[in-house]
């Protein structure tokens, strides 16, 4: 079990889940058993449910429901609730957040069967995954999305060595846009992230301020075999726990073992 602090955070008891300024990152695979999508889909709310029913391919309404239970059942843990009473409420940009007062901030990803859950006090964060797939035009979407000088970096490496590359600089900038809360309405080519293989992982400028560059922290996740993940956030580096991956089956088993504990 990771160690607590109780009187770090003033606040409800998930300060007292979280060591120092620590920001707790969870892995779970989403293709699971009939019973465990039976238990997240009671521990969604209405609207959550109405939502994976208007999934038309039932491997998606799958991933939808393991995925936002998954997030439930993890919340409950640290907010000392059931995942069924967790309230959720909306961005503007579709970011989710609690209602209510809590210093805890959280963001979600998933990529092929994975999901990535990353959870601080008092820091919004941002996270990507993306399963390494083959992309016939990764070029042209670089030149199209990416700054000129993400652009010129990509095409200074060997072809074998660009699909990598990629994919790091769109999840280290989709890891950015999620952190701020806006999404895709932020231009990706208003702000510029290393991509190199060696070159340490951070922001180069954002909106060509280096400055404001130096305030955010980026960190690479290794998450799995094929699948490449990145965390952004406003502060200085955090301690960052990563947690072992588990299967959606068994996640609420093993949120519950570390309460016990
Ligand atoms: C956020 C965004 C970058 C996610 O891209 P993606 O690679 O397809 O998806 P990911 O798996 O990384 O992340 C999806 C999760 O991010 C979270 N999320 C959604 N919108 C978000 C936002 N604006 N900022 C941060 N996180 C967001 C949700 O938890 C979502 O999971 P869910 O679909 O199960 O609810 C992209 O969907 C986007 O730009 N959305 C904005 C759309 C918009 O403007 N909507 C306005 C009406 S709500």
């Amino acid at each position: 079990m990771e160690s607590s602090f109780l009187d770090v955070a003033p606040g409800g008891i998930e300060s007292t889940r979280f060591g120092r300024r620590e920001v707790q990152i969870w892995r779970v695979w989403l293709n699971t058993t009939e019973s465990a999508l039976g238990f997240y889909r009671a521990a969604l709310c209405l609207e959550e449910r109405n939502r994976a029913e208007r999934f038309r391919f039932e491997n998606l309404k799958r991933s939808y429901v393991a995925c936002r239970g998954g997030l439930r059942v993890l919340l409950g843990h640290y907010l000392g609730c059931s995942p069924r009473d967790i309230q959720l409420i909306c961005g503007q940009k579709g970011k989710p957040a609690l209602r209510g007062m809590s210093s805890l901030r959280f963001n979600v990803s998933h990529s092929g069967d994975l999901a990535l859950f990353a959870f601080t006090l008092d820091c919004e964060l941002g996270v990507d995954v993306e399963r390494l797939r083959e992309l016939d035009d990764l070029e042209s979407i670089a030149s199209r999305f990416f700054c000129a000088a993400e652009a010129s970096e990509l095409l200074s490496l060997s072809p074998g060595d660009r699909r990598t590359a990629f994919f790091r600089c769109w999840t280290r900038k989709e890891a950015y846009v999620k952190a701020v809360g806006d999404g895709l309405s932020i231009p990706l080519d208003r702000f510029q992230v290393t991509l190199l293989p060696g070159d340490p992982c951070r922001f180069v400028h954002i909106a060509n301020d280096a400055q404001t560059a130096l305030q955010w922290t980026l960190h690479d996740l290794e998450l799995a075999p094929e699948y490449i993940g990145a965390l952004a956030y406003q502060d200085s580096p955090r301690p960052t726990t990563l947690r072992p991956a588990v299967g959606a089956e068994q996640l609420p088993a093993i949120v519950g073992s570390d309460e016990g504990g």
